[in-house]
């Protein structure tokens, strides 16, 4: 596998920071729920500022991704397969904007407070007027946003698997150069 075949190092930086923090971030509200009160909102301030970051490394991710041509599909892939990767990857990149975004926007409508970044400094809240209906709303994307990333993954990751496993032609290996095989 040459470099030509794999993502830049960069993209794979991005790639599995982000992924990581994304786990996280859903971990964090799967525990919070079956926590008492005090210790659930500690548990979601984290959520928030994990949130914002994925909002901030998102960003820069897609002018990394602008800037930097990716790897060609290997040859051997069915032209469906490439076509459900374009719009799972293109889907992926639209929801780690939005579901963030829609949790900022949430609590902005909710409360008018700003997010507490770990303590370290504020993040403003976004200008909207404080509205409970509004923040119902916003909270209701947020979930169906978040629900949808976690259909878009398994397939994703079922798909990077039998790419790899299946098919052999690179798979997992495009995003983790050490699994490559030559
Ligand atoms: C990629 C980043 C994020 C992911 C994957 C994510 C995912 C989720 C999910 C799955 C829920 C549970 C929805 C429900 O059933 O109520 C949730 C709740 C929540 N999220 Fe996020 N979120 C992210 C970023 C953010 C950000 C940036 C904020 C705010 C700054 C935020 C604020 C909240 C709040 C306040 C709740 C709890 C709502 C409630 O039940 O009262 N999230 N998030
Ligand atoms: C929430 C977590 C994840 C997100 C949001 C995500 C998102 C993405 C995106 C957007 C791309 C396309 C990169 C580009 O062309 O710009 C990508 C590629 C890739 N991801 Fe993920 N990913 C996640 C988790 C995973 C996991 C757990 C695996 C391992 C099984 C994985 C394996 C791969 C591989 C192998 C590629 C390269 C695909 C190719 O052959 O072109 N990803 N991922």
């Amino acid at each position: 596998m040459t470099a030509a075949t794999r993502y830049n190092s960069g993209a794979i930086a991005f790639h599995w920071i982000i992924a990581a923090l994304i786990v996280l971030n859903f971990i964090a509200v799967w525990v919070a729920e079956d926590m008492p009160k005090e210790d659930a909102s500690q548990l979601m301030g984290i959520h928030k500022a994990v949130g914002i970051s994925i909002l901030v490394l998102t960003v820069l991710r897609i002018l990394w991704r602008l800037t930097h041509r990716p790897p060609p599909f290997p040859e051997n892939m069915k032209a469906w397969e490439v076509a459900l990767a374009r719009v799972v990857h293109s889907l992926f990149y639209f929801l780690m904007v939005a579901i963030p975004f829609t949790g900022w926007s949430m609590v902005s409508a909710y409360s008018g407070k700003p997010v507490s970044f770990f303590g370290l400094f504020d993040v403003p809240a976004l200008p909207y007027r404080v509205n409970e209906a509004s923040g119902e709303i916003l909270h209701e994307v947020h979930e169906t946003f978040g629900a949808i990333m976690l259909v878009l993954l398994a397939l994703h990751v079922a798909g990077a698997l039998k790419h790899h496993f299946v098919d052999r032609h690179g798979g997992l290996a495009r995003m983790i150069p050490a699994l490559r095989r030559d």
